[in-house]
């Protein structure tokens, strides 16, 4: 087993398949309308607030969105939700169940696209989802059928002998989305799934993942700078910036409310998300 292998074997604890182990919420028989459920959401890094008490939730089938520049808690609000790294305060269900004591049962539910590449480079295309299904104890014969029909998903079923690093980053990403497909989560969490890539393979990733919602019904949380994603891909979302909820609405409410403004200072280049005062005071009820 190589370093990253076992790295990823901690990280997902070997936890089961969603659809094969049958994690069941513990409250009532029907599942609830909410896959998340944050309230007083917080999480501190020694004296910064990286989330700071936000309220959210996340409703089946729906695409929803974490809108926010850098810096903004999106990527910490969703290793809470994907149970890597505890919350300092508040409350967060998924399927009903408690991140803090079924966090083995919450990772089962979920698939997970981090916002950087953790692609395994010594293990080829298909290998890397083989690998990775094994994690979830889900059968070699099952797993590998489950990678071919995935990588056909994905449109690369050719590169499935191909080593990590002859793909683009495209591919990657579109890697990435299939890996955390393979345990048929309730909930694909995906954190900024286009940044860094040009338009053109943006506007491709856009489109699986439409795809993806029709044909699986999948809950989707996704986490974007560019409220051109946003407004192309979910139904509601909230603006987020310095870990708090400045706005929440349906997205094509904020869309005609915000601008999006490029902000340059010496080298850097960052977005921020610009609604005025008084437009403020209404999407925030
Ligand atoms: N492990 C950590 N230790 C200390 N501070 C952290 C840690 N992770 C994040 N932070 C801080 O928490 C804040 C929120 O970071 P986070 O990564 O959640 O933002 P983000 O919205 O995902 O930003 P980006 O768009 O750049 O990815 C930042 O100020 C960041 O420096
Ligand atoms: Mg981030």
């Amino acid at each position: 087993m190589s370093e990253h292998e076992r790295n990823l074997s901690l990280e997902s604890d070997s936890v089961c398949a969603s659809g094969r182990a049958g994690a069941r919420p513990t409250s009532g028989l029907r599942p609830s309308a909410s896959v998340v459920e944050a309230r007083g959401l917080t999480k501190i890094y020694g004296t910064q607030r990286a989330v700071s008490s936000i309220d959210f939730s996340v409703k089946r089938g729906e695409t929803f969105g974490l809108l926010g520049p850098n810096g903004a808690g999106k990527s910490t609000t969703m290793r809470m939700i994907a149970c890597r790294t505890p919350l300092t305060s508040g409350e967060l269900l998924v399927e009903d169940l408690d991140v803090r004591t079924h966090g083995r049962q919450v990772r089962s539910l979920i698939g997970v696209v981090p916002q950087d590449n953790n692609l395994d480079p010594d293990l080829n295309v298909v290998r890397n989802l083989v690998v990775y299904a094994s994690y979830y104890r889900i059968p070699k014969k099952q797993a590998t059928e489950r990678a071919d029909e995935l990588l056909h998903f994905i449109g690369m079923s050719e590169r499935a002998g191909a080593r990590i690093d002859h793909l683009s980053g495209g591919m990657k990403r579109r890697l990435m989305i299939a890996r955390a497909l393979l345990h048929e989560p309730k909930l694909l969490v995906l954190d900024e799934p286009t940044t860094g890539l040009d338009p053109q393979v943006r506007q491709e990733i856009w489109q699986k993942l439409e795809e993806l919602r029709r044909v699986s019904g999948v809950t989707i949380l996704l986490s974007t700078h560019y409220m051109e994603e946003a407004e192309k891909l979910c139904e509601r979302l909230v603006v987020i910036d310095h870990g708090k909820i400045l706005a929440r609405s349906a997205t094509r409410v904020i869309c005609r409310y915000a601008q999006q403004v490029t902000v340059s200072a010496r080298s850097c280049v960052t977005t921020r998300i610009i609604i005025s005062p008084p437009t403020l005071k209404f999407l925030r009820r």
